[in-house]
């Protein structure tokens, strides 16, 4: 992103630009990290099939929605939503939607970071050479040594918001946004190589069949309502960052055509992560449900198992590293544009204050891998409170408002000509009138009577 905010609220100098930075917003621990984990834990198919329902009727309606609002608010989201509502002649009072996801978005950072920090202590590890030859089992030591030292995970976990505060502050977002250009792809190709290496060597009919044979007797209302949150979660939803993205668009930008880019790039990348783990699962005798290392335990089995492992081990760390810092730079961001719009501070103070606060909360989360262990509330642990508060409760609702502020509080005639849809509106608008926030609802009911 250009410019001074202050002053003149400055557009994408591309449209290159924008897609890129919303791509680098989307792709990042969700798709690679969380995604997997997910599947494995939801039954596989059941999470795969709800959580595809769930992006193309719920994620992209809303996706386009934040981009709506924020390209005719022209403000950081909590201003913009307000603006927006202030024109349709509505109450300011929707301007909660652009707060709860601020606060959202500090949440959020402050779990992500610990994990950046994993990926990041990851590239040592793999570069070190640490995994050659290793089985399921010693990469599973691996992986629980790091969690039980905190002294460990906190320095990396300062590593990674430092960088993010640093590229934040310093406003070079842009570059490394535009690094996406070749990191994006070089990630991709590194999955393709992986997913080779499970089809050789892994259980790779095995992995298909858990992956995409129907089990429709699999899907509760815990699989729906985990695959909504992800759903929000991996494509950057609920959190104003979007609206952020859009208030940089120029008019003359399609808003469902890159909606479209951005689900299709995001979900490629999701199903290929699946692809490449779960071969690597099941030939190994792991457990499908093993939760937020499995990426961290499986990756290095075929790393250390491969020829060139230790060199390709290392710059896929790197890749995924470079992922996650290309999203927890946009959520810093949403918090900072606020804080300097709105306050005295400038943009490094602005950060500095913010990086900060999400840097104490996260050393909550890592401390609860170890020391802090037992610390628990309703039955989670601090990390994963964070988690399922953000992902199923935050996201979810906020996302909601906002395709409920478009479908029904706003004019639609205009809706229309922006979303230049022609005869097909109909259709669309029956989507984000209709189906996006019943969906959102029934998730809801379910869980809280299932
Ligand atoms: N979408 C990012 C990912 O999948 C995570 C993220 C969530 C980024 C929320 C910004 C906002 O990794």
């Amino acid at each position: 992103m250009t410019s001074n905010h202050k002053h003149t609220h400055a557009q994408w100098g591309s449209r290159l630009g924008f897609i890129l930075a919303a791509v680098g917003s989307a792709v990042g621990l969700g798709n690679i990290w969380k995604f997997p984990y997910m599947l494995g834990k939801s039954g596989g198919s059941a999470f795969m099939f709800t959580y595809l329902a769930c992006i193309v009727l719920i994620g992209l309606p809303i996706l386009s929605a934040e981009w709506l609002i924020g390209r005719r608010g022209q403000r950081n989201p909590i201003d913009a939503m307000k603006t927006v509502a202030q024109q349709e002649g509505r109450s300011k009072a929707w301007a909660i939607i652009g707060a709860s996801g601020t606060l959202g978005g500090y949440l959020i950072l402050s779990f992500y970071s610990v994990i950046g920090g994993w990926s990041m202590n990851y590239i040592v590890k793999a570069g070190s050479g640490l995994f050659s030859g290793m089985t399921g089992e010693q990469t599973g030591a691996v992986f629980t040594s790091m969690l039980a030292n905190p002294t460990g995970l906190l320095i990396w976990h300062t590593i990674f918001m430092a960088v993010t505060i640093f590229i934040v502050a310093a406003g070079v977002t842009g570059g490394l946004e535009r690094g996406s250009k070749i990191m994006m792809p070089l990630l991709a190709a590194f999955l393709g190589v992986l997913v080779i290496y499970g089809a050789n060597t892994g259980h790779f009919g095995e992995a298909l069949s858990f992956l995409f044979k129907p089990d429709w007797g699999a899907i509760n209302a815990d699989v729906l309502l985990s695959a909504l949150g992800h759903a929000f979660f991996t494509l950057s939803l609920g959190m104003g960052i979007m609206l952020a993205y859009g208030s940089y668009l120029g008019k003359e930008v399609n808003l469902l055509r890159s909606a479209a880019i951005v689900v299709i790039l995001d979900t490629a990348i999701a199903v290929l992560a699946g692809l490449a783990i779960f071969p690597i699962v099941f030939a190994n005798g792991l457990d499908t449900e093993a939760g937020p290392g499995l990426v961290f335990v499986t990756l290095p089995i075929a790393f250390g198992n491969m020829s060139g492992g230790t060199v390709l081990g290392l710059i896929f760390f790197l890749l995924l590293s470079f992922a996650a810092l290309t999203s927890s730079i946009s959520l810093l961001e949403s918090s900072v544009e606020f804080l300097e719009e709105r306050t005295r501070m400038n943009r490094v103070g602005s950060t500095l204050v913010a990086g900060i606060v999400v840097w104490l909360l996260g050393v909550a989360s890592a401390l609860s891998f170890n020391v802090w262990s037992d610390v628990k509330i309703m039955d989670l642990n601090i990390f994963d409170l964070l988690d399922v508060f953000t992902s199923k409760f935050t996201l979810p609702l906020s996302g909601f408002a906002i395709v409920v502020f478009m479908g029904w509080f706003m004019k639609q005639d205009s809706i229309r000509d922006e979303l230049r849809l022609g005869g097909a509106f109909k259709i669309w608008q029956f989507i984000y009138r209709v189906i996006a926030p019943v969906g959102v609802i029934i998730v809801f009911v379910q869980q809280l009577i299932g």
